[in-house]
């Protein structure tokens, strides 16, 4: 018989106290916090949920590679373990560290963005747009229609939309596009997965117009395993062999190990081109380092070698892929509504849905961010109006597309019962939502003032 509980395939080695508040306690720490719990201290915080990147438990096998880490400037074992760790999963040629995701983006849009260039994605994640406009060239979205949608379930709500992208090829002229992107699961779409005939179509598309295919690698072992379950003709191959042929696909890859690499701090990139690899390799020494370190310690090379060994074990992944929908499940059980059907890492809550009588301006998203924090010390990010309002000339608000509340959930950090006390805490929060009112901004920064931003409850 196969038993139907899914256990975390791990045994707890070291444990980190989490602290306990009172409900008084939280409403105090909320207010000196301006109601924004991005200013809190992590240790007033319950259950963290901010984020599920860099926030992975290390395994005993990492730790110990942390000790064999061969710190020498150049040549260090630890990136030839590094290098052949990532060369077994990507198969690609050149394999270039980085200190984390961001940096690998920024190294390939300073090489190959600039003015007049145009780069297509599914959704670009926030830091790769970031680092496109900032060399004056354009980011492009082209998400599949039913991914706009968080009500509507589909198995593949990550995918491009391959007609877009010929249309979006062909009005910004082939010569103007230096990549094309695809990033896997889609973050900034609620984590949810790229199928692989997806992929396929994109490369055709890539090879009819003679455009590199590079893929944001992040969440690869995630998206491979969502493939296993739900593509026809995969549930017998391995999600190693399934990621390797994502990979396949693709010229190049950036990649923030502080994902699915199960680790701390890291990220590289990969690719076939030894012309724009010796560029890179030369921008790198200048802004992170030596190439067979990056910005990195050899004691982290050898904990990304060793977590992306550990990612593609299919207990591991069908505990993280079905703890997250097991939330989800729970949530929408409960009426809550969120972005369906769960994606990999994180659960969003649909606050528009959720709050209908807390209009934009009110931010009801922050609202939930709040009163989940007072309930039971869970610190979630609003992804609504806060991070992406902008303001008209008249001063008005302009909303963002979508008042979402991201719950991330850290990799092998917390365990079923913390899955529980969490559904027990946000569907409370759900039936009491009548007392909830909005929240208004007394302060903010000029830009990414979600961070700093300081708030007041209206009522
Ligand atoms: C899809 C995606 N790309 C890129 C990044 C940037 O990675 P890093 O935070 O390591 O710079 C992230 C981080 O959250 C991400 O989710």
């Amino acid at each position: 018989m196969k038993p139907k509980t899914i256990i975390e395939p791990f045994k707890i080695k070291s444990v980190e106290p989490i602290r306990f508040t009172t409900r008084e306690e939280r409403e105090k720490l909320l207010i000196d916090a301006g109601y924004n719990p991005f200013l809190l201290h992590a240790d007033d915080v319950l259950i963290d949920l901010l984020t599920d990147s860099g926030t992975s438990a290390m395994s005993a096998k990492q730790w110990a590679g942390i000790m064999n880490g061969d710190e020498s400037y150049a040549g260090s074992k630890s990136f030839y373990r590094f290098e052949e760790a990532v060369k077994k999963i990507t198969g690609m040629k050149n394999i270039i560290p980085t200190h984390q995701g961001r940096a690998a983006e920024k190294i390939l849009f300073s090489v190959v963005g600039g003015k007049g260039k145009f780069i297509p994605n599914n959704t670009h994640f926030d830091t790769t747009r970031a680092n496109i406009e900032f060399t004056g060239a354009e980011a492009g979205d082209l998400l599949t229609e039913v991914g706009k949608h968080p009500e509507m379930r589909a198995d593949f709500k990550g995918n491009m939309d391959v007609e877009k992208l010929e249309d979006y090829i062909n009005e910004k002229g082939v010569e103007n596009i230096p990549l094309c992107m695809i990033t896997i699961t889609n973050n900034s779409g609620g984590g949810q997965p790229v199928s692989m005939q997806n992929i396929r179509d994109v490369r055709a598309v890539c090879d009819k117009y003679n455009i590199p295919l590079f893929l944001d690698a992040c969440r690869f072992a995630e998206n491979a395993y969502f493939i296993k379950l739900r593509e026809p003709g995969y549930s017998e191959k391995s999600v190693l062999e399934i990621a390797q042929e994502i990979f396949s696909y693709a010229d190049g890859a950036t990649m923030s190990a502080k994902k699915d690499a199960l680790v701390n701090i890291g990220g590289f990139l990969a690719l076939n081109d030894d012309n724009l690899a010796m560029e890179f390799r030369n921008l790198l020494i200048v802004t992170e380092g030596f190439p067979t370190y990056g910005g990195l310690a050899g004691r982290d090379l050898e904990a990304v070698a060793q977590g992306l060994e550990e990612v593609v074990d299919e207990h591991y992944l069908e505990y993280r892929i079905k703890s997250v929908e097991y939330l989800g499940n729970k949530l929408v059980e409960g009426g809550v509504p969120i972005i369906e059907p769960p994606g990999g890492h994180a659960i969003y809550i649909d606050a528009k849905r959720f709050l209908p009588d807390v209009s934009p301006d009110k931010y009801p998203g922050q609202s939930i961010v709040c009163e989940l924090y007072l309930e039971g010390g869970v610190r979630a990010v609003e992804i609504g109006s806060v991070m992406f309002g902008k303001y008209n000339k008249n001063g008005k608000l302009i909303p963002a597309m979508m008042e979402l509340v991201r719950m991330a959930i850290p990799r092998r950090v917390y365990t079923q019962s913390h899955v529980d006390f969490l559904i027990e805490i946000i569907l409370e929060v759900y039936n009491t939502r009548k007392k909830l009112k909005g929240y208004k901004i007394t302060y903010e920064a000029p830009m990414l003032r979600h961070f700093t931003a300081r708030f007041e409850p209206v009522s």
